[in-house]
């Protein structure tokens, strides 16, 4: 089969080293991608925000499946528009999407199904969202509804942070994403990622994992995309599983196809474990990033089998394996990171190549010649397996010491709950 794959992240480069040792894979086309990608597939120069050039060239090279890494082309619609042109495609159509789309429509989800989540209220005034933090009291969460690339969401400790977060949204911090916004009860707890594959009908539980979303050691600093993640997450039992998928994944799905607009694709549900069970966070309709790294280096099955049964609604007759051993990474990030930072530095000492149980996975690099430059914020994801989260851990920051890049760093913690766990 030959395969398009969208994206140029360190979940896309994943997604491309699983993908290339399927037996059925013959050529692998991924746009824009980038130096690490370029290391397993063919990179093209296509805008994918012009789906018309996308069908083009699915149609010029002949491709039988084109797979979406991230989520502002579900949103705007690819899949819908491949779909129309009679190409395949993996993820969902732009109504499912909105389930990471719209925060709104997903609690409406939730109404519907009765889904456990935070209790909320949901505001297209400025002055009706600030009647209404104040009358709930801090802590309390605010968030634009719309995408705003993970930075439209404020945990509020305080009254004036609220009403601060309110008053920025409606302002239009977060641009059309803020023209509503979603204020929610804070949740205790701890928070968990979980993942399934659904084919509209049929949802098959992926794996699960967690991330570091801080930018620095002892999780202080700023926010980001994600510092690491590990697979498994120990919080999630087999136990909670069964529950989640029971209370959330199994009625958003049926939700969905009630309504008309099946799901297809990766759901990937932010989870908080508090003592009253599990409640559904959010969804993104679309593998984590870096969550995905992870995942891939811990799945025996076929990836492009997998997808391929998504697409096609054959999932009640898939399953998917796992290695039993955790898996962990470690972001690389261009110091400034998550504020500014540099482009365009050398990065020395990747040559050594991935195994199974090591890999370093490309985020923002490019090739220059024989030269590794940084071309982002995150640049690598360091990961690696171990029969621990701890050996995991220390394989990957093994890895790091042979990487030569004085432009980058990373957090030297990542996994540090899981592992005080094993202890
Ligand atoms: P979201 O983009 O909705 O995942 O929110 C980003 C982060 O904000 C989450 O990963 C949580 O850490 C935090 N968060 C969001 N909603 C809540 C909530 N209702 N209670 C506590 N923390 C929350
Ligand atoms: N790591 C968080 C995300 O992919 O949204």
């Amino acid at each position: 089969m030959k395969l398009l794959l969208i994206g140029s992240g360190g979940r896309e480069h994943a997604l491309a080293w699983a993908l290339a040792k399927s037996p059925k894979l013959t050529k692998l086309y991924a746009a824009p991608g980038n130096a690490g990608i370029a290391e397993v597939a063919e990179l093209c120069n296509l805008d994918t925000a012009d789906h018309q050039a996308v069908i083009g060239f699915c149609r010029e090279h002949a491709i039988d499946l084109v797979v979406v890494g991230p989520e502002a082309p579900l949103v705007a619609g690819l899949v819908d528009d491949l779909e129309a042109a009679g190409i395949k495609a993996f993820g969902p159509s732009r109504a499912a999407a909105q389930l990471e789309g719209s925060k709104a429509f997903t609690k409406g989800v939730c109404d519907e199904a009765d889904i456990p989540t935070a209790g909320y209220g949901r505001f297209d005034t400025a002055d009706a969202a600030l009647a209404y933090v104040r009358e709930k009291g801090a802590p309390i969460v605010v968030k634009a509804d719309g995408l705003a690339a993970g930075k439209g969401v404020v945990v509020a400790m305080t009254l004036k942070d609220a009403e601060e977060a309110v008053t920025a949204c409606f302002e239009g911090s977060f641009g059309a994403a803020g023209a509503e916004v979603v204020i929610e009860e804070f949740l205790e707890g701890e928070e968990a990622s979980f993942f399934v594959l659904s084919d509209g009908t049929n949802a098959l539980p992926l794996a699960t994992a967690q991330d570091h979303k801080r930018a620095y050691d002892g999780d202080e600093g700023p926010n980001t995309g994600g510092m690491g993640a590990y697979s498994p997450a120990p919080v999630l039992t087999d136990a909670l599983i069964a529950e989640v998928m029971r209370t959330i994944i199994e009625p958003t799905i049926a939700t969905l196809a009630k309504r008309g607009t099946p799901f297809k694709g990766v759901l990937y549900a932010g989870l908080m474990i508090g003592t009253n069970g599990p409640k559904l966070i959010e969804y993104n309709t679309r593998f984590g990033d870096p969550e995905c790294q992870v995942l891939m280096m811990r799945l025996k099955s076929d990836l492009l089998e997998l997808l391929l049964a998504s697409v096609e609604g054959r999932l009640d007759q898939t399953t998917a394996d796992w290695r039993d051993e955790a898996a962990l990474t470690v972001v690389m990030a261009a110091k400034g990171y998550p504020g500014s930072y540099d482009k365009g530095t050398e990065i020395r000492g990747l040559d050594t190549p991935a195994t199974d149980d090591v890999a370093v996975f490309h985020a923002g690099t490019k090739r220059d010649g024989t030269r590794i430059l940084a071309n982002g914020g995150r640049v690598l994801n360091v990961t690696a397996v171990g029969t621990t989260v701890r050996q995991a851990q220390q394989r990957a920051y093994e890895r790091i010491r042979d990487i030569d890049w004085p432009e980058g760093f990373c957090r030297t913690d990542i996994g540090w709950r899981a592992i005080a766990r094993e202890s």
